[in-house]
């Protein structure tokens, strides 16, 4: 039985690497790609999703989802991560390709309720659609079958400040929401997805066994190893938004906790993800009533590389 994933997405460069998983996976059915700001402006994520699909040769849906964060002033797309265009300048084919009608929200309301029990959500950009969908219909914490979030830092530093992550940094309140929600939620921070680098020569492998999907992955990387070896040295890029499909295919390649989460919504400490291990108690009330969640602490690397390349490079 396949897994029916619905992947709220800002493509962005490491968004692209987990776009061209879903579709290469014969365990996975991608329903649609629902859109959000964050890396890009919506305008330019909606785009990039629609060229991605026709690239990459993906059957899904595209739905257009909010343009803007609940309450916070915006922050400016990262495009000094992914480029102006949030594919690293590089320019995919045109696409004639448009998205559905309804909202990212409506879509997924309407997707869940039409198949309980059977639809993943992979939320790997900003958390504002997860939040839109759940004030439409809260039923809906009841009827998905899993949302897994690519987001936080809990033990790790963060991207953005010394504690926060950008996708819980451009909609704090968004994430609070989400993560206060009684539905079976598994977060994937940066202490998973820091520990995973794909390095030059792995690009190059991906454009020589796949070209399709290997070669505009490989140009359009460019870009981000450079922000990476300017910021952290490292000598590749940081594929996190594929932590959350990979989840869902081989959960054997990763460490999870259990516990409650919450979000700082303002001060210094803004957009930090803040966890209370399952089973201890303290002084804050930012945890009370708040369910149990699983948090991915850290990644097999060599299971989580063997298993992409195999998948991107199967014949
Ligand atoms: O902090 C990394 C996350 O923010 C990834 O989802 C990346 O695509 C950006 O959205
Ligand atoms: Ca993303």
């Amino acid at each position: 039985m396949p897994h029916k994933i619905i992947l709220d997405t800002d493509p962005g460069i490491d968004d692209s690497f987990a776009i061209a998983y879903a579709i290469a996976h014969p365990d996975i059915e991608l329903i649609a790609l629902t859109t959000i700001y964050g890396n890009v402006t919506l305008e330019q994520g909606t785009e990039n999703a629609l060229k991605l699909l026709s690239a990459f040769g993906g059957k899904a849906d595209v739905a257009k989802g909010e343009s803007g964060p609940l309450s916070i002033e915006q922050n400016h797309p990262s495009d000094y991560v992914h480029g102006k265009n949030g594919l690293g300048e590089y320019e995919l084919p045109e696409t004639d390709a448009k998205p559905v009608e309804l909202s990212a929200a409506e879509y997924i309301v309407k997707a869940v309720n039409e198949a309980p029990g059977e639809i993943t959500i992979c939320a790997v950009g900003p958390l504002t659609n997860m939040a839109k969908a759940l004030e439409l219909d809260p039923s809906i914490a009841s009827k998905v079958k899993e949302v897994v979030v690519m987001g936080g830092a809990v033990f790790h530093v963060g991207n953005i400040t010394p504690v926060a992550e950008a996708n819980i940094w451009n909609d704090p309140h968004a994430a609070d929401i989400t993560f206060a929600a009684d539905w079976p939620l598994t977060l994937a921070p940066m202490d998973c997805t820091m520990p995973v680098i794909f390095t030059r020569e792995d690009l190059q492998l991906l454009a020589d066994e796949n070209p399709k999907m290997g070669a505009p992955l490989q140009a359009m990387s460019e870009f981000y190893i450079k922000f990476y070896r300017s910021v952290a040295g490292l000598h590749g890029l940081v594929p996190h938004d594929v932590m959350a499909l990979m989840w869902i295919t081989a959960p054997g390649a990763f460490h999870a906790r259990k516990g409650a989460l919450a979000v700082a919504t303002d001060g210094p400490a803004i957009g930090q993800t803040l966890f209370q291990a399952q089973g201890k108690t303290s002084l804050s009330t930012a945890f009370d009533g708040r369910p149990n969640h699983t948090v991915l602490v850290d990644t097999d690397v060599k299971m989580f590389r063997s298993n992409y390349f195999g998948v991107l490079c199967a014949k």
